[in-house]
C-alpha cells in the first residue's frame, strides 16, 4: 500500500528539514552545465533556514510541505503577484491576478508517486482561495521531466525568461495555467 501523503503549511518547527529538502533538492532542477559553486551560492542566498524564515513570515508567500509518516518528502512556494522588474515575466503571464509557483520539489525516491500530484493539487487550491486567475512558473529548458510534470497538470509555455544562479544565468520557460 502506498504511503498516505499529507500537504500543510509549513511551520518554524520545520525549518531545519524544510532547508535540509530544499538543500538536497534544489540540484536536481539543474542542468549538468551548472557550476557547483553556482549552484551552492545559489543554496546559500535562497535556501537556509534563516531565508526560508523570511519566506513564512511573508504574507504574500506560501510554503506548503508534503509529509509521508513525519518525513517532509517535498515542499512547494507560492508567491503572489509577478515581479515588476522582470519584463519577460510580464509580457508571459497576462492573465491577472497572479500566483507564482516559486519552487516545486520532491526527494527522488518519492518521484513518480503520488507525493507532487498532492503539491500540485494544493497550490491551485491556495491559488484558487486567493482568487488568481492563473498560475505561472519559471522551469529550465533543460529540465524535461519537470516540463513534462507540469504539462500534465495544465501549465503550457507562454514565453521565457533569465533565472540567476549564483554568478551564472540560466534559461527558463515561463509557463502558465489558468486557475
Ligand atoms: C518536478 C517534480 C516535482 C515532478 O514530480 P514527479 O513525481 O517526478 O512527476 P511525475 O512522475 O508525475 O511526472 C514526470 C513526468 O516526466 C516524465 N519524465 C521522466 N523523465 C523524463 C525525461 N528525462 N524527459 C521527459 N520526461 C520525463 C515521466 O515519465 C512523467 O511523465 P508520465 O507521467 O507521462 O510518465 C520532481 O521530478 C522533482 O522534484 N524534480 C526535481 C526538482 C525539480 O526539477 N523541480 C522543478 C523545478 S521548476
Amino acid at each position: 500500500m502506498e504511503p498516505v501523503v499529507q500537504v500543510c503549511t509549513a511551520t518554524v518547527p520545520d525549518l531545519p528539514e524544510l532547508a535540509d529538502v530544499a538543500r538536497r533538492t534544489f540540484p536536481l532542477a539543474c542542468p549538468p552545465s551548472a557550476t557547483p559553486e553556482n549552484i551552492a551560492a545559489f543554496i546559500d542566498e535562497n535556501l537556509s533556514q534563516e531565508r526560508f524564515g523570511d519566506y513564512l513570515a511573508d504574507p504574500d508567500r506560501a510554503v506548503l510541505v508534503a509529509r509521508e509518516e513525519a518525513r517532509i518528502v517535498g515542499y512547494v512556494m507560492l508567491i503572489h503577484g509577478v515581479p515588476d522588474d522582470d519584463d519577460d515575466v510580464q509580457r508571459a503571464v497576462t492573465l491577472r491576478p497572479a500566483v507564482e509557483l516559486s519552487k516545486m520539489y520532491v526527494l527522488p525516491d518519492c518521484h513518480g508517486a503520488g507525493v507532487s500530484a498532492a503539491l500540485m493539487n494544493a497550490a491551485l487550491k491556495h491559488a484558487e482561495t486567493r482568487h488568481a486567475k492563473c498560475v505561472w512558473l519559471g522551469v529550465n529548458q533543460e529540465n524535461q521531466r519537470a516540463q513534462r510534470f507540469y504539462a500534465k497538470h495544465g501549465f503550457t509555455v507562454s514565453g521565457a525568461k533569465s533565472f540567476r544562479l549564483g554568478a551564472g544565468t540560466e534559461n527558463d520557460y515561463v509557463m502558465v495555467r489558468p486557475v
